[in-house]
């Protein structure tokens, strides 16, 4: 019987880093909001990230550019209300971090102090990018940095595609993820890489490598909810595998509503409510 989260004790950054020195895979999954939280808190997960993937996933957004720091901070909110048990990590989104440390450090803290986050996740590696993650973690917020496929670099990189496929990218994206661990951060997202690079850096790195698309390796997996559970139903990268098929189970639920409603079976007695005993419905209609 798998264990619940009544029986296992709440996630911190040390018990990541014990999980990858014993071996143990960390579980991840993306959470916008306050039932789904508690659905994957109940169920065991240990990390649990407001992605900024809420843009495309809940917002109806092309991509994650538009999404802002009060759209992440009101939905972080929502998911650290239904997590009691996993680390919940909020998603810097695009130009939050990108005009001055100073407004960045600010918005990181927004998380923490009015969301309830443990810690956030920043995209990237740049020279200027490692030196704010620095800062953050000087300032004692924990960052969790992000290689490989990074959807905020959209329009750089035309597409999105997987990562590292050649030397010279593979290279860098092994020195970025090194430079994200000497930095500070407590682990690393690796997105859409192939496998065997993968496994390279988890070798290399002291700090988890949470894999997304990046094979199985990594020390621990993270995956959209609304992919694995099946409640979007668009496109899916080959890398989300499906355990349930949320989408067409609620549609046929609404289309079964929606029929019962129209030939009068919903509601039926069952599902509604009768006067108390002494009242007179006589007075009523003529009062
Ligand atoms: O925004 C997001 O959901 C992410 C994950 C795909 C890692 O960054």
């Amino acid at each position: 019987m798998p264990k619940t989260n009544s029986t296992l004790s709440e996630v911190t950054i040390p018990l990541l880093l014990d999980k990858k020195q014993k071996g143990e895979k960390i579980t991840a999954l993306t959470a916008y909001d306050y039932p789904t939280a508690k659905i994957v808190d109940l169920a065991g997960i240990d990390l649990i990230l407001v992605g900024d993937s809420l843009g495309m996933v809940v917002l109806g957004y092309p991509n994650t550019i538009p999404v802002t720091m009060d759209e992440m901070i009101h939905h972080t909110r929502a998911v650290t209300r239904g997590a009691v048990r996993a680390l919940v990590v909020g998603d810097m989104p695009y130009f939050s971090f990108h005009l001055s440390e100073e407004e960045a450090v600010r918005n990181a803290s927004r998380f923490l102090k009015e969301a309830g986050a443990k810690a956030v996740k920043i995209e990237g590696a740049t020279r200027k990018r490692l030196k704010l993650i620095r800062t953050l973690v000087e300032a004692e917020i924990p960052v969790m940095g992000h290689v490989g496929l990074t959807p905020q670099s959209l329009y750089h990189l035309g597409r999105f595609k997987v990562q590292g496929k050649e030397n010279r990218e593979a290279r860098k994206i092994v020195k970025d993820a090194e430079n994200l661990q000497k930095a500070g951060a407590f682990a690393v997202v690796l997105e859409c890489i192939p496998l065997e690079l993968a496994r390279v850096i988890t070798e290399r790195l002291e700090v988890p490598t949470i894999g997304i698309g990046a094979g199985p390796h990594c020390d621990g997996q993270i995956l959209v909810f609304h992919d694995l559970a099946g409640y979007s139903n668009g496109y899916l990268p080959k890398f989300v595998k499906r355990y349930a098929q949320l989408h067409d189970q609620m549609r046929e639920a609404v289309r079964q509503y929606i029929q019962d409603v129209s030939v009068g079976e919903f509601p039926d007695d069952g599902h509604s409510y009768h006067l108390g005993g002494g009242v007179d419905l006589d007075e009523i209609k003529n009062g």
